[in-house]
């Protein structure tokens, strides 16, 4: 099957190069000529491991090409998805759908024999109608159907998300576009992942769903760990006593700094504005929104605390600054909160992160960065570990209390048990335990 990517941004190249694997002859189309020079010679745009081996595996396979022609892209395709971005739009927080409605449009300007156009970029409920108007309006001979195929996978582990879907949502209510769907996911469809055929409004709504309930859970336990550090009770212990009950489910319970990222930030800020136009407000999915964004914040307070109240002149590295580990993503990580909040209490900050400084260093004004954990931590007055890289759960704690100026550690990830921290001479602070042991 011959299968039309339109964006080559995290979901897009990520799903093209996934279905050139399971063999589809699939054509990866962006308007950015510098991406797509550097695609073709095998840079990928975005850190995701295993992803530049896919890709070389695949184009030297002749199933998957890139280019800026989308023309030739959609030329023969039966499935052609749309998965360009779909930022919050300035000022208002709704989704800004201009990328899908302009791609929408070439598209159908395009288009050769029948097809299922298929939006993979999270969109608001309704926006496969005003697909499907566009269209009409420009193609009303054309046999094609709009088709919504909402992405469901992580970073940093958005192949095995996508090879082994936990299900796939497609909304559609037309049998051609549904035979064209099955034909597209046949080898995972042959692998029992559960196909799930809904409306289009359904498909569109389920991911917001999704991701606001995904949020929901992580800012549940985030408040639970506030009042577990007052209480004097354990957050870890309490996430495992409550997530080994099915009916809660033991993932996304990990207590930290606040959830990040380029999707549930402005998946929720996106599906409040849907509610709100449909005068049926959110009220929980509201509540999720405040507390994370004043959590990531409350977290700089957390480590002046730590330094005694008084940050001023006090220097500060902090290890991790992506939103979460196997990323080189910077959007809306909490450690850009944290940052302000201690350049604002007077400290001076420095940043190690594994993948993430480039992307990092236009971001943070006047933070130093170190290429390695221990350069970072060397005469600080305290290390703040935000984000759980696999270097930063394997750290030489002696040595760093050793190299430090006052030995404060904080561990917004709970990464290592306070006795550990204890016994390496480090004054430790963690996220949802007794203030300190
Ligand atoms: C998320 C969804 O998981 C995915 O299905 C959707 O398609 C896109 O959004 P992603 O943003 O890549 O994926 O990251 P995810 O692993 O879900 O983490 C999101 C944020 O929540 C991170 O900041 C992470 O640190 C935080 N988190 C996650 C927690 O603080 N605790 C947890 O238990 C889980």
């Amino acid at each position: 099957m011959r299968i039309a990517m339109i964006g080559t941004g995290y979901v897009g190249l990520v799903s093209g190069a996934c279905f050139s694997d399971f063999g589809h002859d699939v054509v990866c189309v962006d308007k950015d000529e510098s991406k797509i020079d550097a695609l073709k010679r095998g840079i990928m745009p975005i850190y995701e491991p295993g992803l530049d081996r896919l890709v070389a595996s695949n184009v030297r396979g002749g199933r998957l090409s890139f280019t800026t022609d989308l023309k030739a892209g959609v030329d023969g395709a039966e499935a052609i998805f749309i998965a360009v971005g779909t930022p919050s739009r300035r000022g208002d927080g709704h989704a800004d759908l201009s990328y899908v409605f302009g791609a929408a449009r070439e598209i159908a300007e395009a288009l050769t024999g029948p097809a299922a156009i298929v939006t993979k970029s999270t969109v608001p409920v309704g926006t496969g109608d005003e697909v499907e108007r566009i269209l009409a309006e420009v193609r009303p001979d054309a046999r094609a159907w709009v088709v919504s195929n909402p992405e469901f996978l992580r970073e940093g582990a958005a192949i095995e998300d996508f090879k082994r879907p936990d299900r796939i949502v497609v909304g559609t209510e037309n049998e051609e576009a549904a035979e064209i769907m099955r034909e597209v996911y046949r080898p995972l469809y042959l692998n029992k992942a559960p196909l799930l055929f809904t409306s289009r409004r359904t498909a569109e709504l389920t991911k917001y769903a999704a991701n606001a309930f995904l949020a929901t859970k992580i800012t549940f336990i985030n408040e639970i760990a506030d009042l577990c550090e007052v209480v004097g009770a354990d957050v870890q212990q309490v996430s495992r006593g409550i997530g080994l009950d099915n009916r809660i489910g033991s993932k996304f319970l990990h207590a930290g700094p606040g959830y990040g990222g380029s999707c549930f930030p402005k998946d929720t800020l996106a599906l409040l504005k849907t509610a709100e136009d449909a005068e049926t407000p959110l009220r929980i999915v509201e509540s999720v929104v405040a507390v994370n964004d004043a959590r990531k914040r409350a977290m700089g307070r957390k480590v002046i605390q730590a330094l005694g109240g008084d940050a001023r002149g006090a220097v500060v590295a902090l290890l991790g600054l992506t939103f979460k580990p196997n990323t080189d993503d910077m959007r809306d990580a909490p450690s850009l909160s944290i940052v302000q909040a201690l350049q604002d209490g007077g400290a001076r900050v420095r940043g190690f992160d594994p993948e993430g400084i480039e992307q990092a260093r236009p971001l943070m004004a006047d933070v130093d960065f170190f290429d390695n954990p221990y350069a970072a931590a060397e005469g600080a007055d305290a290390v703040v570990l935000v984000t759980e890289w696999d270097v930063l759960r394997a750290l030489d704690l002696g040595r760093i209390a050793r190299t430090m100026k006052q030995p404060i550690l904080v561990d917004l990830r709970n990464i290592y048990p306070p006795q550990d921290l204890e016994a390496a001479g480090l004054k430790g602070y963690s996220i949802g335990r007794p203030l300190r042991a």
